[in-house]
């Protein structure tokens, strides 16, 4: 910079999530203490120097009194958060009801739910205008805040609806929608009896993007066969308006679990756990106890393994993290007991008074025990049903440049399509599969694991969440641009 010239501004990025990356505790009527997420999306936002990032979401709470709304906004405010409120009626009909018991199953294969026909219709069209109506809040808030030249990243399938509610605010704001999740082929998505109104919402914004290429594919056929539209190489196209449509996939801040592992309370840690686990494999689950993650299925792959090697019994042993999520809707709660009586039944049948085969939790870890945990993991088990990306993957080969540990990966997550080459791809579907890669990656040579390791550690630390975000925007940017340019002419 020359000498009295002014600093450029950092451009302003307005982060729409439905989740605010805080954990918010009411300590008083007018008091709050907040936790803030270190995790993926912001140590990735925070980390990009170009922009700067503000997240607009809900906290998670609900907050009835405007003393306390006010104090919360107050507190959030220093942490570059903006809440958006949602009443306990909307957030059942919105969040618990459109978004997790709809969306999220239908994007994800698991179709649409199976009620009693008339029910479901109702309960259908008063979620559907829930969400909405939600999405018209978050729309609110963000209106409220932009100012001329900031980008909006809206995230996920929580707010498929926003694009427009933004576009019809102000034509000329910027608008980028990412989805975290999968999206279905189009028979798939077909189903769904809002699949019109869905799409045209989200085709408002100027940059659509998508984990992988088949997804982007998914979206923009499901836009020609559903909407009638127009598929280009670059997206789709309505009455000469071209929504830009492409892959960005994300990943994370590889430098901070590397750097987590050289401290010393992480050292400690990892040495009680290799004492603790002396003479045994040691393999790792984590996962949200979601049904797209294939718990059940992973557990009695297991089980299958343990049942067809017995020299492996007493050497062995599976720690699955399950972090509950979600506990209100009825889906999650049948599947926590499910999955607690199989872990149960595997445990009753080949413990010993000594030893059990499988260490289930049902919660969260902090951040250096899980690193910890990674770092002494022979072989992790990421067998999703389907998965948007999955990046307890990338999480895991970061933390293994020591051990050099075998990532047995489902081929339905989209993390398969960037370490499917250094991982054991599986169908977890097929449980004699999975159980033989078991004993493939416990049996595996060291040469080909550093081999494997080696393929997944290059991409993991070279495809960064920060490089994700910057990719992003600067083609956001790009779009809005080009599509002046077309105007014009
Ligand atoms: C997935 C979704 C995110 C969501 C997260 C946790 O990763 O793509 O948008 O925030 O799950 O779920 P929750 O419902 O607790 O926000």
């Amino acid at each position: 910079k020359q000498e009295g010239q002014p600093l450029r501004q950092r451009q302003r990025l307005l982060v729409v999530a439905n989740r605010l990356p805080v954990s918010a505790v009411r300590r008083g009527e007018d008091s709050w203490s907040l936790d803030i997420s270190a995790g993926g999306l912001v140590s990735a936002l925070l980390g990009v120097k170009e922009f700067e990032a503000r997240w607009i979401g809900w906290a998670g709470v609900n907050v009835p009194d405007e003393i306390g709304q006010k104090a919360l906004t107050k507190a959030l405010a220093e942490k570059r958060c903006i809440p958006v409120f949602l009443d306990e009626e909307i957030v059942h009909q919105y969040y618990n009801g459109y978004c997790n018991n709809i969306l999220w199953p239908l994007f994800h294969y698991l179709g649409l739910p199976q009620e009693d026909r008339l029910a479901t219709t109702r309960s259908f069209q008063s979620q559907f205008a829930a969400y909405k109506k939600a999405n018209q809040m978050f729309a609110d808030v963000v209106n409220e805040h932009y100012l001329e030249g900031d980008v909006v990243w809206c995230h996920d399938y929580h707010l498929m609806f926003l694009p427009k509610c933004l576009k019809d605010y102000n034509s000329k704001m910027k608008v980028g929608w990412f989805l975290h999740t999968p999206f279905p082929s189009s028979e798939i998505h077909r189903t769904l009896p809002s699949r019109s109104e869905l799409l045209r919402s989200v085709l408002a914004a100027d940059l659509v993007g998508f984990h992988t290429y088949d997804y982007a594919r998914h979206f923009v056929s499901a836009c020609t066969r559903i909407l009638g539209l127009e598929g280009t190489p670059e997206g789709v196209e309505d009455q000469g308006r071209l929504t830009r449509v492409a892959a960005f996939p994300i990943g994370i801040d590889s430098e901070r679990f590397i750097r987590a592992l050289e401290v010393p309370q992480v050292q400690e840690h990892i040495r009680e756990l290799k004492e603790r686990f002396a003479g045994r494999k040691v393999m790792l689950g984590v996962d949200r106890l979601d049904m797209i993650k294939g718990i059940p299925q992973k557990i009695l792959a297991f089980e299958k393994f343990l049942e067809e090697n017995p020299s492996w019994r007493d050497k062995v042993v599976l720690l699955q993290i399950a972090v509950p999520t979600r506990t209100d809707v009825p889906e999650y709660q049948k599947l926590t007991s499910q999955v607690h009586e199989i872990v149960g039944r595997i445990n009753g049948r080949f413990g010993t008074l000594t030893a059990v085969p499988i260490h289930h939790l049902d919660r969260s870890l902090d951040f250096q025990a899980l690193c910890a945990l990674y770092a002494v993991t022979d072989v992790a088990l990421v067998t999703s049903l389907r998965d948007g990306m999955n990046l307890v993957s990338y999480e895991f080969v970061a933390c293994q440049d020591a051990k050099k540990g075998v990532l047995i990966l489902s081929e339905f997550a989209g993390a398969a399509q960037s370490l499917g080459a250094g991982a054991i791809l599986v169908n977890p579907w097929n449980i004699t599969e999975v159980a033989n890669s078991i004993a493939q990656a416990l049996n595996m040579d060291s040469e080909e694991r550093e081999k494997r390791h080696k393929h997944n550690f290059i991409h993991v630390t070279t495809h960064t969440a920060q490089e994700w975000a910057e990719t992003f925007v600067s083609e956001l940017n790009d779009t809005v641009v080009e599509a002046q340019i077309r105007t014009r002419q």
